[in-house]
């Protein structure tokens, strides 16, 4: 090498690398793809302010980056999923994706996060398919599989002595694997699902369902809805005096940051879920305390899922010290952190799901207070997974 190439090569080094240091010093650019608009619109903003919250704990800042946040309402239309993805990968460039909370809309951000191989992180939706067979080592889930707080609550209606069901939800994927996860257990504790209850994704024209469901006379009904729908539901059940000889049982977002809008119709509910308000450890009442302070409302689980979100994305970053190029090191780090939660610690599968306690809770007052765990430590069976 002549000193003329030398002193060439020495240049290119120097600016190669202080563009890397320059872009290690650039905020990480976040992608909020939630519904803030229609029925789902409390659970969106509730994911926001729990992210936000953990971010603002640490400073603003996150493995020592300023953080920079990009947002698009989906309004929970998985026909527009891929359109709206498409505007944070390419328009606003972002680095990872967090969102959503509509199964539907997920599985058009998972096939995209795929494509482009871009860190998805998903603070709600359980699309049992994402952590399935669309499972990849860039996706993590911080809340659920649609399969785990169903098969949780199917397991303590068979234990109950409860024999004949009838499920009812919407009819999109999060309702039919909800409903799905309840059989499995319900029919293997000696339970039978005698008919399965549905309507069209956000409907609440839910009269001509309950009619059937006083004429079939059941044990027991799971429900899976959420948000709005959730409150219309259980008002409407409430009001047609079913409640007093069907008990009405569901996966917990049925009772989850709708409590004050459902008032009396959901006192004495029973529903399964991987959070309760009442946990009484330290790190959910320092949480539940930040949170009341900050946005002056009750945390739910969508804003503990929110903050679990922030929490794996800050264990990637840190383990590579806020160098977004190392994405080995960061997409490992997500999937081996053991999450210090306001739900109680939990761990992550390989195929990228919570392995978390499900806890039975009974609404009193505006709380789903624990009723102890149903199932302990529970992981998705991820089926079709293959990593
Ligand atoms: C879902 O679509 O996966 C979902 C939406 C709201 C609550 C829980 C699950």
């Amino acid at each position: 090498m002549t000193f003329k190439t030398a002193i060439a090569s020495a240049a290119v080094l120097c600016i190669a690398s202080f563009g890397a240091q320059a872009q290690n010093k650039a905020p990480v650019r976040i992608g909020l793809m939630l519904p803030y608009t229609g029925t789902y619109a409390a659970l969106g903003n509730a994911i926001e302010n729990g992210f936000k919250l953990y971010v603002q704990e640490q400073g603003g800042k996150l493995a020592g980056r300023e953080i920079a946040y990009f947002k698009v309402d989906d309004e929970s239309d998985p026909s527009k999923a891929t359109d709206n993805v498409g505007k944070l990968i390419k328009r606003d460039n972002v680095d990872v994706l967090v969102g959503t909370v509509h199964s539907g809309v997920a599985l058009g951000m998972a096939k995209a996060a795929r494509e482009s191989k871009t860190l998805l992180i998903i603070p709600n939706a359980g699309a049992d398919a994402i952590t399935g067979p669309m499972c990849a080592p860039n996706i993590v889930r911080s809340s659920f599989s649609n399969w785990q707080p169903a098969y949780a609550m199917g397991k303590v209606a068979a234990e109950k002595g409860l024999k004949r069901a009838i499920t009812i939800t919407w009819n999109y994927a999060a309702g039919a694997e909800s409903v799905k996860g309840f059989a499995e257990a319900f029919e293997k504790g000696g339970g039978k699902v005698i008919k399965d209850l549905n309507l069209p994704f956000p409907g609440v024209e839910f009269q001509a369902l309950l009619t059937e469901i006083a004429a079939q006379k059941p044990d027991v009904v799971y429900a899976f809805f959420a948000g709005g729908g959730a409150v219309k539901f259980v008002k409407d059940y409430a009001a047609a005096g079913l409640n007093k000889s069907i008990p009405l049982y569901g996966a917990g977002f049925l009772t989850d940051g709708t409590l004050e809008a459902q008032g009396d119709s959901a006192q004495g509910m029973l529903t399964t879920l991987h959070y309760a308000d009442n946990l009484d450890t330290p790190r959910n009442n320092a949480f539940r305390k930040s949170y009341a302070l900050a946005y002056k409302s009750n945390a739910d689980v969508y804003a503990v899922q929110g903050y679990d979100a922030a929490q794996i994305l800050a264990a990637g970053l840190n383990a590579a010290k806020g160098d977004l190029g190392k994405r080995d090191v960061i997409t490992a780090a997500m999937h081996k952190v053991v999450v210090d939660s306001p739900r109680g610690k939990f761990t992550i599968s390989a195929a990228g799901n919570p392995v978390q306690d499900i806890y039975l809770r009974e609404v009193k007052g505006n709380y789903n207070e624990n009723r102890g765990v149903a199932v302990k430590a529970l992981a998705d069976p991820a089926r079709g997974c293959k990593l």
